[in-house]
């Protein structure tokens, strides 16, 4: 879809549909949702009195135009309660609408910037969002679908302004919404792919695809690498499969000076998780396809990164495996050795994200990383604490969480903090090695972010369990169903709040 600002009255626009919008408890709309309604003889204004639409964030009523505007149809979508109002609304509200004109039918399609009116907006920051909204709610992952089915694909959409000196501020807001929306379509895709496509290698391959369109730099580990570097953990998880393992690296380096941070991302890379020898119940396990989220999170968020330029420095470590159970597979009670020299007992060889993710997190201090931030499908238990509408975090460092905190309020995607305290370090102890995977049934999300912390050193580090929200079993707002390639865009939003002062401010 082609997204498209252009400086005109919405009245005069001539395409197949017109977007505007309504705030909840309005009765007389004005801007140009009155203007809209003056031509149309007052029909919307009808509707709202006859209470057919409210105003309320998700409602929508369409009506058709008789040949009053140049366009068929006029869609009026609810922006919620003006108090509440934020980006994430206007995102909201641009997928519903976007949403029920595609399965109208139509191809070209008009809007009003939602917000940046009488909502008060930023006009880039409105901007952004409606392409946001837009390219994220109308994502579908269909290429293993027959063509028939479905309704065709909105092929324009024009952001109607009638004010010009917004025009190159609304322009920029559109650019950046591409590049975000267009990152996190790539992390859905992956993660929509099935296990038997995205192999380690197949995964390795699209990085490097993404690293060479952008001159980022890739580096690949193959077993003989992970051998050398000691990466006995993720080493231990991969052994059982017949599909080679890979360690993906890739580095941005945008930052103005040597002695800038560098901020090391994360991801875990399991393309398909049984279990192992700890083989899980096979009721839902083909969702375990999706255990690579973390990974094509932290792929999608360098890329666009790169792609907005942004002057911060960034590495990328994806350690990607499958984990499945073989004769040649690790069994529980065996130990193995991660990069850093910490010895594993490995108990449940389902617990393999913190594995893999135990050499990744050294190796990205390697590469030079001077926070870390990690995003992984980890835990079970983070989803029967959090459920599908926060993502669990864990810090060692509070600026950086604070951080993080801005970056995914900015986003929309919510978070929310556990607890990471000494005494469920207990839990992790282990008679035979330095530590163990697993810390039992109390506390699961806690224990293995425990277990992480061992492989940071004094880096500044958070981790997000992505468990409960990387996916959804149902339509909510502008993630469709199925992968929602959540951190994305609240991980671009970080890597820029590393962009030195001196440059923000010019
Ligand atoms: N990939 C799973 C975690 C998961 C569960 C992700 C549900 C998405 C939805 C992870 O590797 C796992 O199996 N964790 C175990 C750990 C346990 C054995 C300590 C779990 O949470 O049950
Ligand atoms: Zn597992
Ligand atoms: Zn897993």
């Amino acid at each position: 879809m082609e997204i498209q600002v252009q400086a005109a009255d919405v009245t005069t626009y001539a395409g197949d549909a017109l977007v505007v919008n309504l705030f909840e408890g309005v009765s007389a709309p004005g801007g140009a949702t009155g203007a809209v309604d003056r031509v149309l003889g007052g029909i919307l204004s009808d509707l709202i009195v006859r209470r057919s639409i409210t105003g309320k964030m998700g409602e929508h009523a369409l009506v058709h135009t008789m040949g009053r505007l140049p366009v068929r149809s006029v869609l009026m979508v609810g922006l919620g309660k003006k108090e509440t109002f934020s980006p994430e609304a206007v995102r909201t509200a641009t997928a519903v609408a976007l949403r029920a004109l595609r399965a109208g039918g139509a191809r070209q399609v008009g809007s009003i910037v939602h917000g940046g009116g009488s909502g008060g907006l930023d006009p880039a920051v409105a901007a952004q969002a409606v392409t946001e909204g837009a390219l994220l709610g109308l994502y579908r992952f269909q290429r293993y679908k027959k063509g028939e089915n479905g309704a065709g694909e909105i092929e324009t959409l024009v952001l109607l302004e009638k004010e010009r000196t917004h025009l190159s501020a609304l322009a920029e807001g559109v650019r950046r919404g591409q590049i975000v929306a267009e990152a996190t379509n790539l992390a859905r895709d992956l993660v929509n792919e099935p296990a038997n496509s995205l192999t380690p290698r197949v995964f390795a391959a699209k990085a490097q695809e993404v690293a060479r369109a952008l001159t980022l730099q890739c580096e690949i580990l193959t077993e003989k690498e992970m051998k050398t570097h000691g990466m006995g953990a993720l080493l231990g998880v991969a052994q059982g499969s017949a599909e080679p393992p890979r360690l993906i690296a890739l580095t941005y380096r945008g930052a103005l000076r040597a002695t800038s941070p560098v901020l090391g991302l994360v991801g875990k890379g399991i393309t398909f998780d049984s279990g192992g020898i700890s083989i899980k119940p096979s009721e839902g396990m083909e969702a375990m396809k999706g255990d690579m989220a973390g990974g094509a999170a932290a792929v999608a968020a360098i890329k666009a990164i790169a792609e907005l330029k942004l002057p911060v420095s960034v590495v990328a470590v994806i350690p990607v495996t499958e984990n499945l159970p073989s004769g040649t597979a690790q069994r529980p009670g065996d130990i193995v050795r991660a990069m850093n020299g910490t010895t594993i007992e490995v108990i449940n060889t389902d617990a393999e994200g913190r594995l893999i993710l135990a050499d990744a997190l050294c190796y990205a201090r390697k590469l030079g990383a001077t926070h870390l931030v990690d995003i992984a499908t980890l835990t079970g238990a983070c989803v029967v604490a959090l459920g599908a509408v926060r993502t669990g975090a864990f810090a060692t460092d509070r600026d950086l969480l604070e951080r993080v905190k801005r970056a995914s309020e900015a986003a929309g995607e919510k978070i929310w903090e556990l607890p990471l305290d000494e005494e469920y370090e207990e839990q992790i102890k282990s008679d035979f090695a330095d530590i163990k995977n697993v810390g039992g049934r109390k506390a699961g999300a806690i224990t293995a972010a425990r277990f992480l912390t061992h492989f940071v050193d004094t880096t500044p580090w958070v981790h997000l369990d992505i468990a409960g929200t990387s996916d959804t079993d149902k339509e909510k707002g502008y993630s469709p169903k199925g992968a929602t390639g959540v951190m994305v865009r609240t991980l671009v939003e970080l890597a820029r709040s590393f962009v030195d002062e001196r440059k923000k401010r010019r």
